[in-house]
């Protein structure tokens, strides 16, 4: 297989072993929250500070996770591979920039960045945000929130990444449980677009029968193993 083009999905699993929790595993952020009550623009509007709070709180422990094997691994890809490889992730750690992928599209947005709903500026952000916090670009107060993409918003950078689909010729999806479009929706438009489908993950996903090959396992043990192959295969 020669592959010239390299696209990469990657979800809450790829992370789950620096320490994150996922979404909809048993345990899962979905289990302990409602959705819709903090990842979503009406929630928001509803009770800003039960928001602020649900984000203060998973930044702060974002704060001390490391990258994994799997994160090094697919930053090694990136590094050694002949060919392009981008890395479409669904996650709003800094754990792909943290391990050096520098071809990263972050589409739900980034933890580590804030958002004013005012003057729309997007800006790097450690601190906790507050009902109070104002905007250090137009000063208003109460429009601060996070820069990531709720239900409801449409990810960023779409047109980018239905360009990088369109050249794939390998298509990877990592540690995601193909239960949110338009993410769930890319393994199709890539085979469509004729290339080689590929999941990584620790059980067969939602949308498994949509690829042409599955590998399952934790993160850290098969996506090293795969980049391996690839790189030797090259
Ligand atoms: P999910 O929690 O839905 O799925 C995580 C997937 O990772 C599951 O299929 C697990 O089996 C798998 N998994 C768990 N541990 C793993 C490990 N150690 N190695 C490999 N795989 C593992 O998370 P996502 O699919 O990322 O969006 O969720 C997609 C979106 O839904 C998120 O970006 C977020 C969420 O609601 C928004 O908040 C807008």
């Amino acid at each position: 297989m020669t592959c010239d083009r390299i696209v990469i999905l990657t979800g809450a699993g790829l992370s789950a072993e620096s320490g994150v929790p996922t979404f909809r595993d048993a345990g899962g952020i979905w289990a302990k929250y409602d959705y819709r009550d903090v990842a979503t623009p009406q929630g928001f509007a509803r009770n800003p500070a039960q928001v602020h709070e649900f984000y203060n709180m998973r930044r702060n422990a974002h704060a001390s996770v490391r990258p994994n094997a799997a994160h090094e691994a697919l930053a090694r890809l990136e590094q050694s591979y002949p060919g392009e490889v981008w890395v479409v992730t669904q996650n709003v750690d800094a754990l792909h920039e943290g391990a050096g992928s520098r071809n990263l599209i972050h589409m739900h947005g980034e933890l580590f960045r804030a958002l004013c709903g005012a003057c729309e500026k997007s800006r790097p952000w450690h601190e906790d945000i507050g009902i109070e916090t104002p905007c250090p670009a137009c000063g208003k107060k109460g429009a601060m929130r996070p820069d990531v993409v709720w239900f409801g918003e449409m990810p960023y950078h779409m047109e980018r990444i239905r360009e990088l689909l369109e050249r794939a010729d390998l298509f990877i999806s990592i540690g995601t449980s193909g239960n949110v479009y338009p993410a769930a929706g890319f393994v199709a438009e890539a085979r469509a677009n004729g290339a080689h489908t590929v999941e990584l993950n620790l059980e067969p996903s939602e949308g498994r029968s949509l690829f042409a090959e599955a590998i399952h396992g934790k993160a850290t043990a098969v996506v090293p193993a795969y980049v391996d192959h690839l790189l030797v295969g090259k």
